[in-house]
């Protein structure tokens, strides 16, 4: 069986048992602060099992892809090293809401395993929750029971909360879970050592497959439990061992699903996959990154210095790095497997086709970024490995290698290695874990429990049934205090509230909390696990009055008009550039919009002025806005309303539609496009490869621009005394300025011809020596030039010559080569000597040194010296 095919029976037997089919979610969280990328098939449903939303189906089955690279699972560093840990693997995922509990889950999934695919029930173990006293749990017996009618009791493993507790994260849902795991052991081995003792004991051929967790609780910020309103099953399954399993392999990158790009490699390093283990860790390590980076950067994450970003880079460069170091890789190389990799998904995700150039660009760009990162820390090391007396390096440096240039600290070991050097591990990784701590400080979630005021639901934003209501009387809900920046603030949920929480790109709403005299601001408004947040400096008096909550109406409105723009413009760039155009990002405020979208390169003049007309002509034509709410989204679709590829959409979906723009969208918005007034383009650069971004202003905002364009304009008119044509004005004074230039040249010229010849005559004799002590007004480079001409044209001479330039000294010394050697003097040496006098300081070499200083007033006391240690010496 294909890995295709296995995907599809696991969907088509849940699908018989009455779970719907849900779209996997993009990789990349948007709106959870808890998590950066998508860990658990579960994470999309959290809402569900912490009761803020009631699905649509009690049963749901889907296949999501999932990375554990950070925080509570993370994999990273044995990726590569065995033979079935990954970075991005594939969730076969079965749900029930608040429906079916454990037997069900635990019968279906036996059901599917022995029966489906008939794997051999001898080769299946489980295990169950041994209970917990610090949380006050028990054994799991339930699941015990209804496990000993399958198996045998010596196959049922009772294990801690390590491994069979399931938590999402450091807070949230979570529930004691049971675990199926495979023997692939020859039979031989099997008849040697008992399976069971080999569970959990990271044997590669015995390994768990399977994880059924019974959602019970959540936990909370301050680590007590708290039961679920209702209990849920969540299970997952290892999609990739799934695969080997049934394929009968050894490893998950032995399996259909590694094949095309491992071939790939292999014969781009000349090296044939399972002949050296260090260069078989290599490739795995690079055909299991590939696949994360190239579905995080579709799904939306650039690799960047911060948060998610960084760690997409930092996935990356150690891909590279591997390949750098193991199959001398010299140039790039991941960027050209982008399009292998998708060519499996066209099926599943056809819309992945859209994405292979914009991917490999972005790869492309990171790896020679890097690439450039190794060899510029490489002439690094050569500069340590040059310099240092010791064959111990500090630990520091080799940290700061790693950590402000990004190389790797295996590679700096290996090069030392090869120089008879090293450092200290031990230290290097201290100061590795005090970065850690800095960091893990930085992220932490500073949020305290919410505390209950009242007990009912929230009906959310009210602007989509009310799109007028700006104003309403709410009551509290529950509040929580927050730490942002440093600041104690705190956020209030409403039991409904006209304020529209930021998403979209569009920026929350601010305004404000009346009840009777008292006003406070709110700052902000987010939205997070469905629940809409107020932000405000402090609470007001009486929780549990009625409060008039109202939004600042003049920002809304300019919001709404950039919003509606930001349409304009996507549809725009598309008429004007071509169907490649995609939105890659966007912010919308009262102060301007910005639109990030593919695209190779950059819009000349021409083509802003033409975007600019396509936007003014629709706000011209006074296109009305058409809602459309409830829409099921493959109509949607149909009617070719643009969605953001990664973007996670419900079944059905809300349309904004102006004339020929159609797009889904949560924002809010003008009801004709006349209220825009007028659309400016104000800035059109690249944020990175492939993707370009526009920044625009609209309506007051454009005509404040153009005010200010305005005012400078008549401000250059003005003093250029020319409020006609002050462009004639400019070309007459940069035409006067080539000329004055060319000819204060020629004068300069002359000029120094002048000093030359005063300062021959100026040369004297003392004792043998033809000396010049003199002191000038040359600027410095020509004064540099005239010490180098008389160095070089005499014989048996001695230079000293000073220039007063800007209040300060120059000093140049020189001396003839021939002196040199007969003195045994240098420049470089005396000018250190007596550029003390001077305040200054200099060095250079031993026939010419120079020097500059502050104290103007004792050039001749230096002067004299000179001439008194030549007349010594
Ligand atoms: N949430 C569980 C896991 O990730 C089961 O889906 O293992």
């Amino acid at each position: 069986m294909n890995s295709e095919q296995i995907r599809e029976n696991f969907i088509s037997f849940f699908k018989k048992k009455k779970h719907l089919y849900v779209n996997p979610s993009s990789l990349v969280i948007k709106n959870d602060p808890t998590l950066m990328f998508v860990n658990a098939g579960m994470n999309q449903f959290k809402d569900i099992f912490l009761g803020n939303i009631i699905p649509k189906n009690p049963r749901a089955v889907n296949s999501q892809r999932c990375l554990r690279v950070s925080g509570k699972h993370n994999d990273l560093e044995e990726v590569g090293h065995d033979t079935y840990h990954h970075t991005m693997f594939e969730m076969l995922g079965t749900w029930s809401f608040g429906d079916y509990f454990k037997k069900e889950a635990i019968l279906w999934s036996w059901e599917f395993l022995t029966e489906c695919l008939k794997i051999d029930k001898d080769r299946l173990y489980v295990t169950i929750f041994s209970g917990n006293e610090k949380d006050k749990l028990n054994e799991d017996e339930e699941s015990k029971i209804i496990w000993s009618n399958l198996l045998p009791e010596n196959r049922i493993i009772s294990c801690a909360k390590e491994y069979n507790f399931w938590e999402m994260g450091s807070i949230g849902p979570c529930g004691p879970c049971s675990e199926i795991h495979i023997d692939l052991r020859s039979n031989e081995k099997r008849a040697k050592v008992a399976g069971e003792s080999l569970i959990n004991k990271d044997d590669p051929e015995v390994i768990e497959l399977w994880n059924l967790v019974f959602m019970e609780f959540n936990r909370k910020e301050n680590g007590d439990l708290e039961n679920l309103s209702k209990k849920h099953v969540d299970t997952g399954m290892g999609f990739e061992r799934l695969c080997m399993v049934l394929q009968k392999k050894r490893s998950t990158y032995d399996t259909d699903i590694f094949s095309s790009l491992i071939s790939h490699i292999s014969k781009k390093s000349n090296f044939i996959y399972g002949e050296n283990l260090e260069k078989d860790i290599a490739v795995r390590v690079i055909v299991d990154h590939i696949r994360a980076i190239s579905f995080a950067i579709s799904d939306g994450q650039m690799p960047s210095n911060v948060g998610a970003g960084y760690v997409i880079r930092r996935i990356l460069r150690r891909a590279v790095r591997y390949g750098f170091s193991f199959l001398n890789f010299k140039t790039p190389f991941l960027y050209e497997m982008v399009e292998i990799l998708f060519d499996q998904f066209f099926k599943t995700s056809p819309q992945i086709k859209n994405q292979i150039q914009y991917v490999t660009n972005i790869i492309l760009e990171e790896e020679k970024s890097f690439f450039k990162t190794l060899e510029r820390g490489s002439s690094i090391i050569e500069d340590i490995v040059k310099n240092s007396n010791t064959s111990t390096i500090d630990s520091i440096k080799v940290f700061e290698l790693y950590d402000t240039y990004g190389f790797p600290k295996d590679l700096t070991s290996l090069i030392l290695k090869e120089n008879g050097m090293s450092f200290s591990e031990k230290d290097f990784i201290k100061l590795l874990n005090q970065q850690k701590e800095r960091s893990k400080l930085a992220t932490s979630n500073l949020a305290k429990e919410w505390v209950t005021v009242n007990n009912e639901k929230s009906n959310g934003f009210l602007g989509y049934e009310f799109p007028d209501t700006y104003e309403r009387e709410v009551k509290v809900l529950m509040y929580r205090e927050v730490d942002i920046k440093g600041k104690k603030l705190f956020q209030i949920v409403f039991n409904e509230t006209p304020f529209y929480p930021e998403g979209g790109g569009q920026v929350g709403d601010v305004g404000f909390l009346k009840h009777d005299n008292s006003v406070i601001k709110i700052l902000d408004t987010k939205k997070e696990n469905n629940l809409i947040h107020h932000l405000v400096e402090k609470l007001p008096e009486n929780l549990e009055s009625e409060f008039i909550l109202k939004v600042d109406t003049n920002k809304r409105k300019l919001i709404s008009i950039n919003h509606t723009a930001t349409h304009l413009l996507h549809r725009a760039l598309k008429t004007s550039l071509g169907d490649h155009v995609e939105q890659k990002g966007s912010l919308v405020n009262s102060k301007y919009l910005r639109f990030d979208f593919s695209h190779f390169e950059k819009l000349d003049n021409e083509k802003i002025i033409e975007i600019e007309n396509i936007v003014n002509d629709s706000i011209f034509f006074s296109h009305n806005l058409e809602e459309k709410v409830n829409v099921p989204i493959s109509e949607a679709k149909k009617m070719g309303a643009i969605a953001l590829f990664g973007e996670k959409y419900n079944d059905t979906v809300r349309i904004i539609k102006f004339h020929k723009s159609i797009e889904l969208c949560g924002g809010t918005h003008v009801k004709n496009t006349s209220q825009i007034g007028l659309f400016k383009i104000i800035s059109e650069s690249s944020i990175a490869s492939g993707v370009r971004r526009i920044e625009a202003v609209t309506s007051l905002g454009a005509i404040d621009y153009y005010n200010s364009f305005s005012k400078k304009y008549t401000q250059i008119g003005n003093t250029l005394k020319n409020i006609q044509n002050p462009l004639k004005s400019i070309e007459n004074l940069i035409s006067e300025n080539k000329n004055l230039k060319e000819r204060l040249e020629v004068l300069e010229k002359r000029e120094l011809l002048s000093i030359k010849k005063d300062l021959v005559n100026s040369i004297k004799k003392i004792n043998d020596l033809n000396v010049l002590v003199c002191s000038t007004e040359i600027e410095s480079k020509s004064l540099k030039n005239i010490s180098f001409e008389f160095i070089n044209n005499y014989k048996n001479f001695f230079l000293a010559i000073f220039s007063i330039v800007n209040n300060k000294v120059i000093f140049n010394i020189g001396i003839s080569r021939d002196l040199i050697t007969k003195k045994n003097w240098n420049a470089s040496e005396l000018i250190k000597k007596f550029s003390v006098e001077i305040n200054g300081s200099g060095g250079g070499q031993d026939f010419f040194a120079s020097a500059s200083g502050t104290n103007t007033e004792n050039i001749n006391l230096v002067m004299n010296k000179i001439i008194s240690f030549l007349k010594s010496n």
